[in-house]
């Protein structure tokens, strides 16, 4: 049902994990997919998963804190296939540290890439979107963001970088409004992607997570790219500045 037939779309930490399934279930859906992330090899198997399923997409190496590598893949994209349609800010960073720990640089390596990659990449992308008066932005966010009751304990500023995305993407919303631009956010609770490995190491610690959640389990990749694709497609034409929840109940809980 999900179309995205002559769309074209950017995706940023896409060469595993979540943004991988959010690159492969696009594709499927007819858009054509710049596949980003750090490993121009990695991004490139991406590329050739969808290849073999007919679709179209490109390998970029783009790291979202570096302004110039971001520039030129917008370049490229808008050079190869004409206009950007969507935006999915993906890329993150996940680590555990006790507050009294964490240095500068730790709290500046997570917040220059899970936020200011963000604000790098949309500031590239939107002007693109303005020109052809559409766009689609997906901004993931996290249920570690404040304001939901579920504070994270040697995740400060994991927490703080997805509180801000979280208002940033409200923000930037009402903004861009006015230029047919939506902007939303997604909120996953506990998925399971290589970034939650330093959670399932530790069994207890996982436990602790697994008790929480009323599904009793983490979620797939895919339980999370659905959202994303439908967000991106024009049959979510009046949602913008929402923040979608996927967490198996954990806040309900
Ligand atoms: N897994 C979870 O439980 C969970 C929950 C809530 C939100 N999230 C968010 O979902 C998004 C995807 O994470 P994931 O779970 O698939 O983890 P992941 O670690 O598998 O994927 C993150 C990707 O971002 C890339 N990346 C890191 N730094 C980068 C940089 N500077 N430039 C470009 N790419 C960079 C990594 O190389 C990796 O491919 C992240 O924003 C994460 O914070 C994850």
């Amino acid at each position: 049902m999900i179309d995205l037939k002559n769309k074209v779309a950017i995706i940023t930490g896409a060469r595993r994990g979540m943004g991988r399934t959010h690159a492969l279930i696009m594709a499927q859906a007819g858009a054509r997919v710049a596949i980003s992330d750090i490993s121009l090899e990695e991004c490139e198997n991406v590329v050739s998963e969808i290849e073999a399923q007919a679709g179209e997409a490109m390998a970029f190496k783009c790291d979202v804190t570096n302004a110039e590598e971001i520039n030129e893949m917008v370049k490229r994209v808008v050079g190869e296939w004409g206009k950007i349609d969507i935006l999915v800010n993906n890329a993150g960073v996940f680590s555990l540290k006790p507050f009294v720990e964490m240095t500068e640089k730790d709290w500046d390596f997570v917040l220059d890439i899970n936020l200011k990659g963000y604000f790098l990449m949309a500031k590239s992308v939107v002007p693109h979107m303005i020109k052809n008066n559409s766009g689609s932005i997906i901004n993931i966010s996290s249920i570690a963001s404040g304001q939901v009751g579920i504070g994270f304990a040697a995740a400060t500023h994991y927490v703080a970088s997805k509180g801000g995305i979280s208002g940033w993407t409200e923000a930037l919303a009402v903004e861009l409004a006015p230029h047919n631009i939506r902007v939303n956010a997604i909120s996953p609770g506990l998925i399971d992607t290589p970034m939650i490995d330093v959670i399932k190491e530790n069994k207890e610690a996982e436990k602790a997570v697994l008790d929480k959640i009323p599904m009793k389990r983490a979620g797939k990749p895919e339980e999370i790219s659905y959202m994303v694709a439908f967000l991106a497609s024009d049959m979510a034409s009046y949602m913008t500045g929402s923040n979608v929840v996927i967490d198996g109940g954990m806040l309900a809980g």
